[in-house]
């Protein structure tokens, strides 16, 4: 269904090479890689549109200002937002939940309680605290099983008249759980307790509309997918948006400012002060553009396919251990193989050319509850192959094989 010759031509770095050894890349959790157009979309916004947006009446900031907004709208329709007045670019996932956490935050009273789950991501964490620590809120936690699938059943006893918030991701970044986002909003709705989806691993990989969940809030980054670094996504239903304050204060977020009082920009714009990254956005709306000429349904069969065949391959080895055995699972493996330590495995599968990440993949909640220190973590995009599995494969058997495992 792939074409997958042409789609690795399209990705200049799948064709290099680490320690003489070809390069197979399966980090992509941490961040994908870029395909030749989201590049040249970058030079081409800094050698044909550079200037600032929505201040210029010149030709150039007006063409760099329809670039930027014409990229809302296709971030908009990719995720299926009512209007695009509903996306806010941040620099990631993690500014977007700051964001949140912060504006939102204003909201809150001590005492009033956030729902947040054990699988989450540190940044779907912190933030949090940090809220604590500053408004005396209660944090509460939904657990998870064995398998890392959350204990929903759990769901209702932690709610209480005093809920103000449930903050979960769609996807574990360690675990590769799918979480059933939009079953959880229902049951938050019925309590009239709003959502925020921490998105940064299902958009890449599966089919977002946050219509159809009715998310409140749904945050992703655009390195992860296969747009640069330093670009995100806030998207937040719009009487949201309005009802909380501003973040930072700036310029490009105002109305009118005397020394006396400030009158706020209407949205998207109050939360977005200070020169927004315009090239960036542009380059992440050409990186969507790639994603839906391939097709996310396309995207995710072949994603599944491949997390398929590499479960059963690593399932030979006697002494695997996988963390993250949810039914539902995006395509990436967190593992260990016998007492070999993460590192060590991880170590040796580089010196092979094979990327993966090790340690404790900022979700040390997950770890603790495993009882380990970290894992070895494989995620796939849609431009590895299974003969880069049967490489990788091969690698862990020489590894486990050195460490006489
Ligand atoms: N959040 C990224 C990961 O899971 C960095 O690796």
């Amino acid at each position: 269904m792939l074409d997958l010759n042409q789609i690795r031509a399209d990705f200049p770095i799948l064709s290099e090479t680490v320690y003489g050894k070809p390069l197979v890349y399966f980090d992509n959790a941490a961040t994908t890689q870029k395909p030749r157009c989201v590049v040249q979309k970058i030079e081409e916004g800094y050698y044909k549109r550079n200037a600032n947006i929505h201040r210029g009446v010149h030709f150039l900031s007006q063409e760099a200002t329809e670039a930027h907004e014409a990229s809302r709208e296709e971030v908009r329709a990719f995720i299926n937002a009512k209007c695009a007045n509903e996306i806010v670019f941040t620099r990631g996932t993690t500014e977007a939940i700051n964001l949140v956490a912060s504006s939102f935050g204003e909201l809150l009273q001590a005492g009033d309680e956030i729902i947040l789950t054990q699988m989450e991501h540190h940044s779907n964490i912190v933030p949090w605290q940090l809220l604590r620590a500053r408004r005396g809120v209660v944090l509460k936690v939904i657990p998870f099983n064995k398998k890392g699938e959350l204990k929903l059943d759990e769901l209702e006893n932690l709610i209480s008249s005093k809920t103000k918030l449930i903050a979960c991701t769609h996807v574990a970044n360690s675990l590769g759980t799918i979480n059933p986002i939009k079953e959880i909003i229902r049951q938050a709705h019925a309590h009239s307790i709003p959502v925020l989806v921490d998105g940064a691993q299902s958009v890449p990989h599966i089919k977002v509309d946050v219509l159809d969940l009715d998310a409140d809030f749904f945050v992703f980054s655009g390195h992860k997918i296969y747009a640069p670094t330093g670009i995100g996504v806030l998207y937040g239903k719009e009487e949201w948006l309005e009802k909380i304050p501003p973040y930072q204060g700036g310029g490009e977020m105002i109305d009118k400012v005397t020394f006396d009082q400030t009158t706020f920009a209407a949205l998207p714009f109050k939360f977005e002060a200070g020169t927004p990254d315009f090239i960036g956005s542009t380059a992440l709306a050409e990186a969507l553009r790639y994603v839906n000429a391939i097709g996310i349904e396309t995207i995710a069969a072949y994603e599944h396919d491949l997390l398929v065949y590499a479960t059963e391959q690593l399932s030979r080895f006697d002494n695997i251990r996988f963390i993250g055995e949810a039914n539902h699972k995006s395509g990436l493996i967190s593992f260990l193989i016998g007492t070999i330590h993460p590192y060590d495995l991880g170590t040796v599968l580089d010196k092979l050319g094979i990327a993966v990440r090790t340690g404790h993949h900022c979700a040390q909640p997950v770890m603790q509850a495993f009882g380990v220190e970290g894992t070895v973590r494989a995620s796939f995009a849609f431009y590895n192959t299974k003969e880069e599995i049967d490489i990788f494969i091969a690698a862990v058997e020489r590894a486990k094989k050195m460490f006489k495992q």
